[in-house]
């Protein structure tokens, strides 16, 4: 049985170097120029955004991130702390789509690659997940999220971030060019021990 997913209340998110904030219209050029990343196209975006003219898609994916908190998912722009500089977008959607779980994702500038930035900002969205409404988080229990397995990198950053393997979905994931990929699912429970703790407050 399904909940309802009602709106999410907007957080800005501060670990270790990042802040996660909600994206805003400013973002587009930033968008754009991560988007034209063939790695992030392929497996980030959705076959929608990468099979839409090159003008538009910054603008198309960005208008329902921001809008996103109003439909029960969260997609937060990951930011250098120092700075501001765009350096990422990790989403957590289908949030009570299933009672108490969700669905995470993410990217990362070719720029601030291999230097522990999905990793951080996948463990800080997750910390917020799973914290007490009372404490400005979700509440959730269990969270999951699935790549090809031709996205090794993207395997490591989950199982750095704490989601266990769980198995191989076949032909899960459908690539921009149509083709089906089999994928690893990977999930972290609330209970799962892990180090650590991220602040959550208003933007
Ligand atoms: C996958 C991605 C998010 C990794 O971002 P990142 O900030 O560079 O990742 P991190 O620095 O946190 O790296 C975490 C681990 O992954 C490893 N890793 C990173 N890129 C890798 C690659 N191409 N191949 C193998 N391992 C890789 C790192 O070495 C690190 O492991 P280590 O600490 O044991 O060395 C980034 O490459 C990306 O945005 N790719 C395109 C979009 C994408 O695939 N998104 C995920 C969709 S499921």
């Amino acid at each position: 049985m399904t909940q309802s997913t009602p709106s999410l209340v907007p957080r800005v998110l501060s670990t270790d170097g990042l802040v996660l904030r909600p994206f805003v219209e400013a973002d587009e050029p930033a968008v754009a120029e991560a988007f034209h990343d063939r790695g992030i196209l392929h497996w980030a975006v959705g076959r929608a955004v990468a099979g839409a003219p090159e003008a538009e898609r910054a603008g198309m994916w960005l208008r329902l991130r921001i809008l996103s908190w109003e439909t029960g998912s969260a997609a937060f722009a990951v930011t250098d702390a120092s700075d501001g500089t765009l350096l990422g977008s990790v989403g957590v959607r289908d949030v009570n789509r299933l009672p108490d779980q969700a669905v995470l994702g993410y990217w990362v500038t070719p720029k601030a690659r291999g230097r522990g930035v999905a990793t951080r900002a996948l463990d800080a969205a997750s910390r917020w997940s799973f914290a007490a409404p009372e404490k400005g988080g979700l509440g959730l229990h269990r969270l999951s999220l699935d790549h090809a397995l031709l996205n090794p990198a993207s395997c490591r950053v989950a199982t750095k971030a704490g989601f266990r393997l769980e198995g191989t979905m076949r032909d899960f994931y459908v690539d921009a060019d149509g083709q089906r990929h089999d994928s690893h699912l990977h999930a972290r429970l609330a209970t799962d021990r892990r180090p650590g703790a991220v602040t959550a407050a208003a933007p």
